[in-house]
């Protein structure tokens, strides 16, 4: 069976939606507020396994949780979508949470991630999780993990000849040696900025900079672009650019990168060309600005495809 392992993180995101952000010091009286399942790796997870229903494919979480109720919540997320669980175990400390601050107007986040249980992956967790590495088609990985662990991760995986994408956030500074174990980087622009070093504001800056990334190990770089789309950069061929899709009002853009990634590694998993899985990609996260939440956000195949046709 054709598999997606994701090895990240989960945590519990605390949202509240306001006319502003408050300054340092002030109290705030907001519009709403929600507590939901949270963390880029469920998120892409939840993403991924949705775009593939029914296609008999597989998605796999490998984390660690809390024995709390927060820990619960996670393996309700994933039952409820399908996302085998079995790579997941329970320590003692507490499951992590988000702080999700959401500007009411334009659906523009901050957040503050305290990953909790998760970050307690050692690289030599991971090398008890080889072989079910090593079984995967695609190794999808985020930095909500210790920078050694997620390196082991990437390691087994290229050793094994399985596909491996890193979506570099929240963004910090990446050595060649792990850059070089990436098929697919998926920075968005503040990412791609801090990796490269380069400013992302226009498209030709935005190529510039996927072009310094690749010189220093990825495969190929696919740079994400909010509202203006993404861009698909392989090394000595002509960039691949896709606008964004307009689904409908932006509610709230949280999870948006995790939409682009669980979809863009389905899309993948179905061996569709680097051009159609970004499309698949930017239509799951079009999809996902429509919704409040960030899991829960995440939207069905059927609405994926949907969307493609027009
Ligand atoms: O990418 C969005 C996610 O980042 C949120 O769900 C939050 O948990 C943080 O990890």
């Amino acid at each position: 069976m054709a598999e997606i392992l994701v090895l990240g993180s989960f945590v519990a995101d605390v949202a509240f939606r306001a006319a502003r952000l408050p300054a340092w010091g002030e109290t705030l009286l907001g519009n709403a507020s929600a507590l939901g399942p949270g963390g880029k790796g469920s998120n892409q997870a939840v993403a991924a396994a949705r775009a593939l229903r029914g296609s008999g494919a597989r998605v796999r979480m490998a984390s660690r949780l809390g024995d709390d109720a927060f820990g619960q919540l996670a393996r309700s997320t994933w039952e409820a979508d399908g996302i085998d669980a079995s790579l997941v175990d329970t320590s003692v400390t507490p499951t992590g949470s988000a702080a999700i601050l959401i500007d009411d107007a334009s659906g523009n986040n901050a957040i503050i991630v305290v990953p909790g249980a998760c970050y307690t992956l050692t690289p030599q967790d991971v090398d008890r999780m080889a072989n079910a590495i090593r079984g995967a088609k695609i190794l999808l990985m985020q930095l909500e993990l210790p920078l050694a662990t997620v390196q082991r991760g990437l390691e087994i995986a290229r050793a094994a000849g399985v596909t491996t994408i890193l979506n570099p956030a929240p963004a910090v500074p990446l050595s060649e040696e792990m850059l070089k174990l990436v098929d697919y980087l998926t920075p968005n622009e503040s990412e791609a900025a801090l990796l490269a070093g380069l400013p992302v504001e226009t498209l030709e800056q935005a190529e510039a900079c996927a072009q310094a990334l690749l010189a220093r190990g990825p495969k190929t770089v696919i740079l994400t672009l909010g509202e203006r789309g993404a861009m698909a950069c392989v090394l000595g061929e002509k960039p691949v650019f896709v606008p964004a899709f307009n689904a409908g009002p932006v509610v709230e853009t949280t999870g948006a990168g995790d939409a682009f990634c669980g979809g863009f590694a389905a899309a993948l998993l179905e061996d569709k060309p680097l051009r159609d899985a970004v499309r698949f990609g930017c239509a799951t996260a079009g999809l996902s600005v429509t919704r409040a939440g960030t899991a829960p956000s995440m939207p069905q195949r059927a609405e994926i495809e949907a969307l493609l046709r027009g």
